[in-house]
């Protein structure tokens, strides 16, 4: 056998043993839409086009979160993603916590979110100049600037 022929079997070896290797399970919960984030309208749109799929119970999964090594990827960064800020469950927050997250929110709309590596398959959610301008007006409560304390 050719050096690339047998290089070419090692590969499909290590990809297949890949595929059995556990990970993170893919689910939706339940959506409960008193618990969901009530905003405006164009706020709401930009959400749901470019933060939904990690943070919401409405994950739109694509096909290669069930191929390993991407599903691993995707399945993490879901999980994580709930876990720091989920608009399904947004009034599960204290008012306290929701506060923070506005701040958290204006934030990581500079470049920060959507993460990067999400923007090569899914060109559509990079955030506009004009969107990130709506999602701070609206994080900032309207004046689309916001004081916080540098950490
Ligand atoms: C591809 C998945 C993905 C998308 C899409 C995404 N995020 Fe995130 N986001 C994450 C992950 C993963 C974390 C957790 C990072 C960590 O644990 O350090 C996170 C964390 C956050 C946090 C918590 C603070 C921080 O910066 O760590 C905020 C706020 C946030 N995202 C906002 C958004 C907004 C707003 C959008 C849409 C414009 C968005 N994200 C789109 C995956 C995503």
């Amino acid at each position: 056998m050719g050096i690339f022929l047998r290089m070419c079997a090692i590969f499909l070896g290590i990809f297949a043993v890949f595929q059995f290797i556990p990970t993170y399970e893919k689910i939706n919960p339940e959506i409960d839409s008193f618990l969901e984030i009530k905003a405006p309208k164009n706020v709401m749109q930009i959400f749901k086009r470019s933060c939904y799929d990690c943070h919401s119970n409405e994950t739109r999964w694509p096909w290669y979160s069930d191929v390993a090594p991407m599903s691993w990827i995707v399945r993490r960064d879901v999980v994580n993603g709930r876990r720091a800020l989920n608009f399904s469950e947004w009034e599960n927050y204290d008012e306290e916590k929701k506060k923070e997250l506005k701040k958290q929110i204006y934030r990581s709309v500079a470049f920060a979110m959507p993460i990067p590596q999400y923007l090569w398959t899914h060109p559509e959610a990079k955030l506009s100049d004009d969107d990130k301008l709506i999602i701070r007006k609206w994080a900032s409560g309207g004046s689309g600037y916001m004081h916080y304390e540098v950490r």
